[in-house]
């Protein structure tokens, strides 16, 4: 998608001075950097400290990590560390050892000679394949849209929490593929975007990215929500995921659990949009699923500009108060109305998931 009109993807490689290129998310929206990461700890710094964030995107950056390590040290020993490290950096997005097995599957018959070249073709390839899932989950989704809009025949009002946008993803995004295809197609969209607290996904870079395509969205702050579903102002709300189990259940960015019962109350379709990559096929019960905690300076300090045009971090909590920083909610498949998936659309269940991918 386009930043300043130029097409970007999040993630590539810099074929020339062999390092990884990231956009850095923590400069938006701000300021447009790309990085260069040169080293596996580069890579790793850049999921812990969120430069790269969304669960494909953590994917990607893992798998090209592996090439990184393997450019350092030619050796499987220090992959091995270096994937155990990669895969510690976030606990929660299950994508990102998705992909670490992934690559060390594909690596592990490969001779010491032909590993660089095999790990270079594989990270492409999850990053090129995530980038067509999106879009194939985009085009599944657009019917939904158009649903809507058909009966409606006025603006269709999407609600979306946190950043599922192509910034979260390597394209396309999952929650935002949808409506970028109906956006394309000329149907009229308005998007509210939850600002998403405390690291303001929302605010920072869903509607920037969103103003950047040109599409019309307002920035809510995470409470509005509610009663905007009961005044009739939401159609629809599709979010992304961390991890999806087999069950249907959904772990997503804190918050999304409350959006989902308050959709429930209000009658609204409650959607959520992932790749496949994204499922846990091993977990039973969500209370196994490894919730992040984070700095809770994440909360207590905000960064914003001045007026002087100066970014400045603020404390905004009194000094001596306490705050807790839990990253991930999840939200039961039971007030789930659909998986948006690169298969189809399915029902939040075992049978549902069953169904389209013959698991
Ligand atoms: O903490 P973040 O910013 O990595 O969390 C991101 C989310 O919760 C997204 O909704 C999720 O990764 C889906 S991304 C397509």
């Amino acid at each position: 998608m386009k930043i300043e009109g130029k097409e970007y993807r999040t993630i590539w490689f810099d074929d020339d001075k062999k390092v990884v290129k990231i956009i850095d998310q923590t400069k938006l929206p701000y300021k447009f950097i790309i990085k260069d990461l040169k080293t596996v700890k580069d890579a790793i710094n850049a999921i812990k400290i969120m430069e790269v964030r969304g669960a494909p995107l953590i994917g990607g950056t893992a798998a090209f990590g592996m090439v990184l390590a393997i450019l350092e040290n030619n050796d499987l020993d220090f992959l091995k560390k270096a994937s155990e490290e990669l895969i510690k950096s976030r606990p929660t997005a299950i994508n990102l050892q998705w992909a670490v097995h992934r690559m060390n599957n594909k690596l592990s018959m490969i001779n010491s000679n032909d590993l660089f070249r095999v790990a270079l073709k594989e990270a492409k390839e999850i990053c090129d394949e995530d980038v067509k899932f999106c879009e194939n989950i985009g085009i599944n989704g657009l019917k939904l849209i158009e649903e809507i809009y058909n009966k409606k025949k006025d603006t269709v009002n999407i609600l979306t929490h946190c950043n599922a946008g192509w910034l979260a993803t390597i394209n396309w995004g999952t929650a935002t593929s949808p409506i970028y295809h109906a956006h394309k197609k000329g149907i009229p969209i308005h998007v509210w975007v939850d600002e998403t607290r405390p690291r303001n996904q929302g605010a920072n870079l869903t509607s920037f990215e969103l103003n950047e395509e040109k599409v019309s969205n307002t920035i809510i702050a995470d409470n509005t929500g509610g009663i905007l579903m009961q005044r009739g102002e939401v159609d629809m709300c599709i979010v992304g995921t961390d991890r999806t189990l087999s069950t249907g259940d959904v772990c997503n960015k804190i918050g999304t659990y409350l959006k989902a019962l308050a959709a429930h109350d209000n009658n609204v379709p409650f959607y959520v949009a992932l790749p496949s990559s994204t499922i846990d096929w091993n977990i039973k019960d969500f209370k196994d699923i490894p919730i992040e905690e984070r700095n809770p300076e994440e909360l207590s300090y905000i960064e914003g500009k001045d007026e002087n045009n100066n970014i400045t971090k603020v404390l905004i909590y009194p000094e001596t108060s306490r705050s807790m920083n839990i990253a991930f909610d999840i939200t039961p498949a039971k007030y789930v109305t659909g998986l948006i998936t690169e298969k189809g659309i399915c029902e939040a269940s075992k049978e549902g998931l069953k169904q389209i991918f013959n698991k």
